[in-house]
């Protein structure tokens, strides 16, 4: 196991944030990564996995540990299932694509969202009707304190909207080391609801004129998230900077008389969700720079680094619309992506 000192993250954050890490470790295996916790276990540490849901405000002075276990593996197949686990470092989206290419559905509206197999449960992805929880069914955990490996099942997890038990009672308690998923073998069956109802997904398959498969919902979903969402390599960005926020119905109410075409998604009978991209539109951000740090052009949701931007400059921008924001319509949005202190 090596530690460099003094090491640029900008490779490592999808945003393009050029901070440095004071130490450094990338960690390919089980044995190293119980190693570099067992080497650093008086110290807070900073896990680093795909770096595609955070923003770094400052150079990071914990020992950032990078966690790069690679690996797939079938568990179990039969009876027109297949029980699959990845390892953490594994790219989500190259994953989505290998399950797709062996006909295994189930994540395939996910496809093209940035990230690594070992963070997409920390805050329970999501696209298009689709979340991680849906065809999740456990994760390994390395315990930081104990380094003993233990299994969470799905109810463990707690999941909800881009939430889980990583982010609140677990927080800091755990590395995520692989994802086990159960996903349908549409080789086998054709008992598989395709989903294609939520936002433009039919719309879209509709101009691609193709036979209906899951490979033909992820080209639709791939073609959506483009056209609307930066791609990192070009523009840094980290997808949704803000979470959608959940208001109570009564207040909801209120909204509509003063603004009669806010939208929303029902949640349960008493609150329901407005989206945040809309409410930013709205406010007249889209497309806004301050300096380097932007308002992507085609989704107001979404926060660019045009090149030169820091993390204080975008976090600068961020709390200038939830201010806004707040003072037109009287609602608190809440960052979706996580702020690194230091
Ligand atoms: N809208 C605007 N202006 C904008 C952006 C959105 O008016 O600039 C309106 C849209 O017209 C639509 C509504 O807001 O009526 C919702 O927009 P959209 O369907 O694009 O989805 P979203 O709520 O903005 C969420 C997720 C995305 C996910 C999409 C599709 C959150 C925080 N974001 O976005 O997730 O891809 O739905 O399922 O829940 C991510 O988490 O990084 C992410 C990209």
């Amino acid at each position: 196991m090596e530690i460099k000192s003094h090491v640029s993250l900008k490779e490592f954050n999808t945003f393009g944030i050029n901070a440095f890490a004071k130490a450094y470790s990338n960690i390919s295996t089980l044995q190293q990564l119980s190693e570099v916790l067992s080497y650093y276990h008086n110290e807070e540490i900073f896990l680093l996995g795909g770096g595609s849901n955070m923003l770094l405000l400052n150079d990071v002075d914990r020992p950032v540990i990078h966690v790069n276990l690679k690996g797939k593996e079938i568990q179990e197949q039969g009876n027109h299932e297949v029980h699959i686990t990845a390892m953490a470092g594994e790219n989500w989206h190259d994953f989505v694509m290998y399950c797709i290419d062996n006909h295994w559905a189930g994540i395939e509206n996910m496809a093209l969202i940035p990230g690594n197999i070992g963070t997409a449960p920390i805050q329970n992805i999501g696209a298009y009707g689709v979340e991680l929880k849906d065809t999740f069914v456990s994760c390994t955990v390395m315990d930081i304190k104990t380094r003993e490996v233990k299994t969470l099942t799905l109810e463990e997890c707690q999941f909800g909207y881009r939430d889980s038990i990583f982010k609140n009672e677990a927080l800091g308690k755990y590395v995520i080391t692989s994802v086990t998923f159960k996903l349908t073998d549409v080789s086998t069956t054709d008992n598989y609801q395709l989903k294609t109802s939520y936002g433009a997904i039919q719309e879209e398959l509709e101009n691609l004129n193709l036979e209906l498969s899951i490979k033909t919902v992820a080209q639709a979903v791939i073609n959506i998230r483009s056209s609307k969402l930066p791609d990192p390599k070009v523009l840094g960005n980290s997808g949704s900077f803000f979470k959608n926020p959940i208001i109570e119905k009564g207040y909801y109410e209120d909204l509509i008389r003063m603004h009669p075409d806010v939208p929303h998604y029902p949640v349960n009978d008493l609150q329901v969700k407005v989206p945040a991209g809309w409410l930013i539109d709205q406010c007249g951000f889209k497309g806004t720079r301050r300096g380097d740090a932007g308002v992507h052009d085609k989704q107001a949701l979404v926060l660019v680094n045009h090149g030169n931007a820091t993390g204080q400059d975008l976090i600068a921008l961020a709390q200038e619309i939830q201010s806004t924001v707040k003072n037109r319509y009287g609602i608190n949005i809440e960052t979706e992506v996580n702020l690194i202190q230091n």
